[in-house]
């Protein structure tokens, strides 16, 4: 009996001692387990907060939905690939009117990217965090072959992209340009002068169009306290600007490398400041970047000052060209100077352009020598 009693008082220690350790390892593992929770959850919650990984697999700043208006033209593409590149979620909406496909074909098959085929004149509704908005055609001859049209692009454009960053409190950055200064007496143009244009001449409806643009940021920042930045473009150029864009730059390079005659427009003394795209980019998105109490307007461009002749010569020179130059009768309302004083860029964004025009042409005639012009449909007859 007491045999028994001293078998049966051992099993149930055992049983006790066996129960308890479990107990215990279950204690430990809870611990371990909530441990490796907690600690999974915060690295989430930061990596939300303040990392995303970019499609190459490096962890990058923090993720931004970006719309870009005109994004598949030549400052726009590039633009895109910058922020896609960069990790960001980027939606690029544009009808293709100055530009094509292939700008941002490669873009196409990115999981960050989306294209929207749409007319910025008419509104649309999307979520996004920051918007650039670069939607109109640039060079004269295409913005002057439906005067009407470019107008309602820059001004219904505008309050269809403010609409936007209003209703979802997104940041937004204007494409103004150096245009708004018309033909400018005070030379190199800073920010403060008010400009020089003819209301009623062909320029007119890009020129005030801008210029109204202009009216709207700063109307729709101050009634509404939408985030808005401006930044005025200088003549910019690059590789991927449209062959049949009609702008000095391309229309030199196209016709020294087919061997026709090189269009100089008056005398060819009227000068311009060329800024490489990448330079420009980068003030653009610095701007975009920069302390909510700076929000332009702001010169964008390269201060090198060169005539017109001078441009065509050196184009001639890095083609090894045989073409010849014409003059033709100066455009009405061509203006004679433009340069820009970049001196607010600088001190306020520390951005200056760093690329030179010889190199900047070098890596743009490379990009129009390997280029088939069949595969390029002019925007318009005025090219
Ligand atoms: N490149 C320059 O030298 C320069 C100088 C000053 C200002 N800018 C400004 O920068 C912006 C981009 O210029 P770019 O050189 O890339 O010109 P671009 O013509 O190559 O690009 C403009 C893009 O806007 C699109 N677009 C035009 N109308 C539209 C509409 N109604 N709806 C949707 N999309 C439309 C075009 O299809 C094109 O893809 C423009 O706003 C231009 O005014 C450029």
């Amino acid at each position: 009996m007491l045999q028994a009693y001293v078998v049966e008082s051992n099993v149930y220690d055992f049983a006790i001692s066996i129960a308890s350790q479990f107990h215990y390892l279950v204690n430990v593992f809870t611990v371990v387990a909530g441990a490796f929770w907690i600690a999974k959850d915060i690295r989430n919650r930061l990596r939300r907060q303040f990392f995303t990984i970019n499609l190459q697999g490096k962890a990058m700043g923090a993720q931004k939905r970006i719309l870009v208006t005109g994004g598949a033209g030549f400052l726009g593409a590039f633009l895109c690939e910058r922020m896609v590149t960069e990790g960001h979620d980027v939606i690029c909406l544009d009808n293709f009117f100055t530009s094509q496909k292939s700008n941002i074909v490669d873009l196409l098959e990115q999981p960050n990217f989306e294209f929207v085929r749409h007319d910025i004149t008419h509104p649309i509704w999307l979520e996004v965090d920051e918007i650039y908005n670069l939607a109109c055609p640039a060079a004269p001859g295409h913005y002057q072959f439906n005067p009407i049209k470019t107008l309602k692009t820059s001004v219904l454009g505008a309050i269809n992209a403010l609409g936007i960053a209003k209703r979802c409190h997104a940041k937004i950055l204007q494409a103004s340009t150096s245009e708004v200064y018309g033909d400018p007496e005070v030379h190199p143009q800073p920010e403060s002068y008010r400009g020089s244009v003819n209301p009623v001449g062909p320029r007119a409806c890009y020129d005030e169009g801008k210029r109204a643009a202009e009216t709207l940021f700063m109307e729709y920042n101050r009634m509404n306290n939408v985030n808005v930045r401006i930044v005025r473009i200088f003549n910019t150029y690059g590789p991927r600007m449209h062959p049949y864009d009609g702008r000095v730059v391309s229309n030199f390079i196209g016709q020294a490398i087919r061997g026709e005659d090189i269009t100089v427009f008056g005398d060819g003394n009227q000068t311009r400041s060329f800024c490489y795209r990448d330079d420009l980019v980068e003030g653009m998105v610095r701007m975009m970047n920069g302390p909510d109490d700076f929000i332009g307007p702001v010169n964008l461009g390269n201060a090198g000052e060169f005539t017109v002749l001078e441009l065509a010569e050196l184009v001639i020179e890095m083609t090894g060209s045989n073409s010849k130059i014409v003059h033709k009768a100066l455009p009405a309302d061509d203006p004679l100077r433009r340069q820009p004083d970049a001196t607010l860029a600088e001190e306020k964004l520390g951005w200056k352009p760093i690329v030179s025009l010889r190199e900047g042409l070098e890596k743009t005639i490379a990009w129009f020598q390997q280029i088939d012009w069949a595969n390029y449909r002019p925007p318009t007859p005025n090219f």
